[in-house]
């Protein structure tokens, strides 16, 4: 589907950006395995969370997603930590790596077999960083390239704790061996090599799970006790907000405030790749829900200038580089990303994606093997085209959204994995495409 794009709009207003991703996946998997009802408000109703509920239902668990509301309400029925059911159908995870890679976890404590499966996209991503540590846990499980490529078959049970260092900073890595760990005979230590999103280990420990978190280190005691279903309100994602600042930075005359934020500081190293460049942002914290801290964001246009993105601030915002790189195309300088080869292992290769599309926006643009060297210009309209990815798709928009001239993105129909209503909602502070 194609998605046309026309001149420059500034942004301004109010706004609420969908609930988190990686909250939505958590709150629907932990209170899948908790005791009791729950209902979870501001559930991102998107593809990848979806696939998780698919994956949950089959496994025995029943939700039920209202969207009559403002927002999505997600009703769950927990079936408790050791009632899953063994599923007699195959698991399809669809686009989501959250979902096949925490699940995996999951799936490894659960005394039955299951297979896990996913798109094209998701049958090429890497999941030998979560089976290797699951077999060492004692997980029997098996895929293409001896483990290394969905699908993925898992029999699981009868798992031992470990201590683990994570060759690879990654939280969905991370999350799978705690959450492995909580079946577990004895405790679980994962240690990772750079701080990553912690929402599992805060979520744990607010339901009183015995996790506790020192620096880059995690420990889980296994043999969990069971946990009673809890309500929560998903604050905004900080991901997809990071579209709209990075469009109101690059604006003229843009002034934004995205209400109810989720401003967990994992999440926020966005934030500061964009001071660095001379944007205006200012974050006001005002609460917590579930042991996340939640704030409001106000962004004011600004004159952005080139930065150097790397080491280890990039596990933090790998989901943000496709909006940084916009900033970074109208930024005055060149701007490195280095470190940053895992971005080349998501939804697609987002260092390839970006080259080519910056490149149709006339930018100097250098591809290397862990990062990409841009030069800021003036980007002009083009066609460009999402990979089949969200957040290629959004980034695409928000450059063309900048850019005196109608610009067209190839594949819109990405941007439902994560925002669904992302069209409408830049439409509804820019006055309209
Ligand atoms: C996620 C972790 C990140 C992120 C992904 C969601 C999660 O991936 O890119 O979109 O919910 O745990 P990594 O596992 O590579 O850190």
């Amino acid at each position: 589907m194609d998605r046309t794009i026309e001149p420059a709009r500034r942004l301004r207003g109010t706004i609420a950006v969908p609930g988190d991703k990686s909250i939505s996946h958590r709150a629907a998997i932990l209170n899948a395995l908790a005791d009791g009802d729950a209902e979870v408000r501001n559930f991102l109703s998107g593809e990848d969370c979806l696939s998780t509920l698919k994956v949950l239902e089959v496994l025995g668990v029943e939700t039920a997603l209202d969207r009559s509301g403002e927002t999505p309400t997600l009703r769950v029925k927990g079936v408790g930590l050791r009632a899953l059911r063994d599923p007699c159908e195959v698991l399809d995870c669809g686009n989501s790596g959250t979902t096949m890679r925490l699940m995996c976890g999951v799936l490894a404590g659960q005394p039955f077999h299951s297979v896990l499966t996913g798109d094209a996209s998701l049958r090429s991503r890497p999941m030998a960083r979560v089976t290797a540590p699951l077999r060492e846990m004692g997980a029997r499980i098996d895929g293409r390239n001896d483990g290394a490529l969905a699908p993925l078959s898992v029999r699981g049970g009868g798992l031992r704790g470990i201590r683990y260092r994570l060759p690879v900073a990654s939280a969905q890595t991370k999350s799978a061996i705690l959450l492995a760990g909580l079946f577990a005979d004895g405790e679980t230590i994962v240690e990772e090599p750079e701080l990553t999103r912690d929402h599992t280990e805060r979520m744990l420990a607010a339901l009183g799970a015995p996790v506790v978190a020192d620096g880059r280190a995690v420990r889980v005691g296994g043999r969990a006790n069971p946990w009673d279903g809890f309500d929560i309100q998903v604050p905004g994602d900080p991901s997809s907000a990071a579209f709209f600042v990075v469009a109101a930075s690059i604006t003229p005359g843009s002034d934004l405030t995205i209400e109810e934020l989720a401003v967990n500081p994992t999440r926020l190293a966005f934030v500061d790749a964009l001071r660095r460049m001379g944007a205006d942002i200012e974050i006001e914290p005002t609460g917590e829900r579930c042991g996340e801290p939640v704030g409001d964001l106000r962004v004011r246009a600004a004159a952005l200038h080139a930065t150097t993105i790397g080491g280890d601030e990039i596990p933090n915002l790998q989901d943000e580089i496709p909006a940084l790189a916009v900033a970074a195309a109208f930024a005055d300088g060149v701007t490195e990303v280095r470190d940053a080869a895992e971005l080349a292992l998501k939804e697609s290769n987002r260092i390839g994606a970006l080259h080519q599309e910056l490149s149709e926006l006339g930018l100097a643009v250098e591809a290397r093997r862990d990062g990409l060297v841009i030069r800021g210009g003036q980007p002009r309209a083009a066609l460009l085209k999402s990979h089949g990815d969200h957040r290629i798709a959004m980034a695409a928009a928000v450059a063309a959204n900048a850019i005196d001239g109608e610009s067209t993105v190839r594949g819109w129909q990405a941007v439902s994995v994560s925002y669904p209503g992302f069209a409408d909602d830049l439409a509804s502070v820019t006055g309209g495409w």
